[in-house]
């Protein structure tokens, strides 16, 4: 059976461990903490129960997706006779070369490493590296098991054969992958997001409507149809030349804030984080955030399902929005 390994077990890297070992591989995982692989197996185990009662696995398939999974706080173990390894350690520059400096020791010479990073360029990532050729950035959305997008960043080294494995692998995992043609900050899905969070907080600021509105406003309405076709078709289906109209009477009244808002500094250094701490923008009571999780996990199932069984509209998907179907995430 194949090896596979990821380094860094914590909100990504159970997710992309779970993805791997539902695939058929078998999984070495590895933290510096012990208590974070424990806790890594027991949110495995909860995903792979809800995936069970959505129809999705059977509980022998669970079962032994999970016993594929060998978790250890020994580097040596946790990718010896891997041919893939997934990077999931914190966003900190200095830790990530001091990974790789040892992963390099360890695997071998074919074997690829891919990167999780959200912020930071290929070419920095691997400017210490022996073989920055065999290194990739597969970016993935929390949760990692659920959202179907994967984005993957080359560096101005990484091979073309390293690009390709990378695209059959992510399919392997029921992934859809994006290849991004040059490597900018916060690769296209995340630049999107921030550009709508900018103008969400804009309009909660303005007291235009309360931030349950808000939300709703956009999760009933563009949300609802950007689960099937992005920004871009949707402009040419309502009509270029309306579009043009609605950007020049639009984007002049646009938030352009370079900055985040102050509200959000208060809010910060007041504790007032978001649902880990009791109270952000929403109050949560205790047990609320748990709750809400598991119902977001169970919707996003459901979307998933629905996606995958039917045909996409998404110019080049040929009618499919991956690659992959059900029995794909099988072992
Ligand atoms: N959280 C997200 O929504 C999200 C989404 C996409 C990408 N990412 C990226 O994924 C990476 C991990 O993020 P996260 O949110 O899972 O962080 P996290 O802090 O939850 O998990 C990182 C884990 O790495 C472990 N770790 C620390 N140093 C290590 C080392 N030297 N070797 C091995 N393990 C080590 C920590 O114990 C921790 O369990 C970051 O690069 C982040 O930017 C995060």
């Amino acid at each position: 059976m194949e090896r596979v390994s990821v380094i860094g077990a914590g909100v990504m890297g159970h997710g992309i461990a779970q993805l791997y070992a539902m695939a058929g591989f078998r999984v070495g995982l590895y933290d510096v903490a012990e208590a974070v692989l424990v806790n890594a197996v027991q949110r495995m185990e909860e995903s792979l129960r809800d995936m069970v009662d959505a129809g999705w696995l059977t509980s022998e398939d669970a079962t032994a997706a999970l016993a594929r999974v060998e978790t250890t706080t020994d580097l040596r173990e946790a990718v010896a006779g891997s041919f893939w390894v997934t990077e999931v350690i914190p966003e900190v520059l200095e830790l990530k070369h001091n990974l790789y400096a040892q992963l390099e020791e360890e695997v071998a010479e074919s074997c690829v490493i891919a990167s999780n990073t959200s912020t930071l360029p290929l070419a920095q990532l691997t400017a210490r590296a022996k073989r920055p050729e065999r290194f990739v950035i597969t970016h993935f959305f929390n949760p990692a098991q659920l959202v179907p997008l994967v984005e993957v960043v080359r560096g101005p080294e990484t091979r073309e054969d390293v690009v390709q494995q990378t695209i059959a692998m992510l399919r392997r995992l029921g992934k859809a992958p994006v290849v991004l043609k040059k490597d900018v900050p916060g690769f296209i899905a995340n630049r999107l997001q921030a550009a709508l969070v900018r103008e969400a907080f804009h309009l909660l600021a303005e007291g235009v409507a309360d931030a349950e509105d808000i939300d709703r406003a956009l999760s009933e309405g563009p949300g609802f149809r950007w689960a099937f076709i992005g920004a871009l078709a949707t402009a040419d289906f309502g009509g270029l030349d309306t579009w043009q109209r609605v950007c020049t009477n639009l984007f002049p009244v646009l938030s352009n804030a370079v900055e985040p808002p102050a509200w959000l500094a208060e809010k910060v250094a007041a504790g007032m984080l978001g649902a880990k701490t009791g109270s952000g923008i929403f109050s949560y009571a205790q047990g609320e955030l748990e709750e809400r999780l598991r119902v977001r996990d169970a919707a996003f199932l459901q979307l998933l399902g629905i996606k995958r069984g039917i045909p996409s509209p998404l110019r080049g998907d040929r009618g499919e929005v991956t690659s992959g179907d059900r029995g794909s995430e099988k072992a």
